[in-house]
């Protein structure tokens, strides 16, 4: 990191209150790539609640075969995140459990034999490979629609191989899938490419939910850095987001 002279770390602002609900966050701990200890989801969800955020719904990796979780055994360890951060005082309601489930060789048979844990209702996080395109992903979507329940779509603008002047994004809006994106794209934490992504995204009015994404404190320290980023700023006050109706 370059030396900076009169750097100081910079203080949460309370920005995200108009959005209320985060709707994306990987705080089971050793469940994923996320928190590995419930003293660091309790960590992460103070600093969310110094951002602003007065409700998450925890959503872990459902991802065959990396993250064999198991819809029941995630709600058992979520009531007990749920009872550690009562007890740490944590000035955040643990609003529900979900599951970011991965369109992959497994999720068909997710589709033929349902049990997601949704964010609300009949309503599902997924995502896609960040890397490679997955074969057959239009069908699973219409498949999962059929059976009746409403897609949310992570992090659109993470996906390299979509271009955004491409057909992909349209046909995915034109589907009735949702799209949410993440601050921490706003403010650069995954690089130039996938900010002109996500700023474009948002510019075309497609998405409809921001989420943090956050896996651990590296990402909650970016959050309060996010906080003081004037783009970030700006979208929030020009934007209207549904987070607040989850
Ligand atoms: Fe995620």
């Amino acid at each position: 990191m370059p030396f900076r002279l009169f750097h100081t770390t910079p203080k949460p602002k309370p920005i995200f209150d108009v959005l209320g609900t985060d709707m994306h966050l990987h705080l089971i701990p050793g469940v994923d790539d996320g928190s590995k200890s419930p003293e660091e989801s309790i960590e992460c969800m103070n600093t969310l609640a110094s951002l602003g955020f007065k409700n998450i719904i925890l959503t872990p990796h459902f991802q065959f075969p990396r993250f064999p979780n198991k819809e029941y055994d995630i709600q058992r360890r979520y009531a007990d995140l749920k009872a550690q951060a009562a007890e740490a005082g944590v000035q955040l309601n643990l609003a529900g459990i979900a599951g970011e489930y991965r369109i992959d060789t497994g999720f068909q048979a997710r589709i033929d034999n349902p049990q997601f844990l949704c964010i609300k209702d009949k309503t599902v996080l997924v995502e896609f490979s960040l890397n490679h395109p997955m074969m057959g992903v239009d069908e699973m979507l219409f498949d999962l629609q059929m059976k009746g329940y409403d897609i949310i779509l992570a992090h659109p603008e993470r996906y390299a191989y979509l271009a955004i002047d491409g057909d992909r994004y349209r046909h995915f809006k034109d589907a009735g899938v949702y799209f949410q994106c993440n601050i921490l794209s706003i403010s650069g934490f995954y690089g130039a490419e996938c900010r002109r992504k996500v700023l474009d995204i948002i510019d075309r009015g497609w998405c409809e939910y921001l989420g943090t994404d956050t896996h651990n404190t590296i990402y909650a320290r970016a959050l309060v850095e996010a906080s003081n980023d004037h783009t970030v700023q700006k979208i929030l006050a020009k934007h209207k987001f549904l987070n607040s109706e989850l």
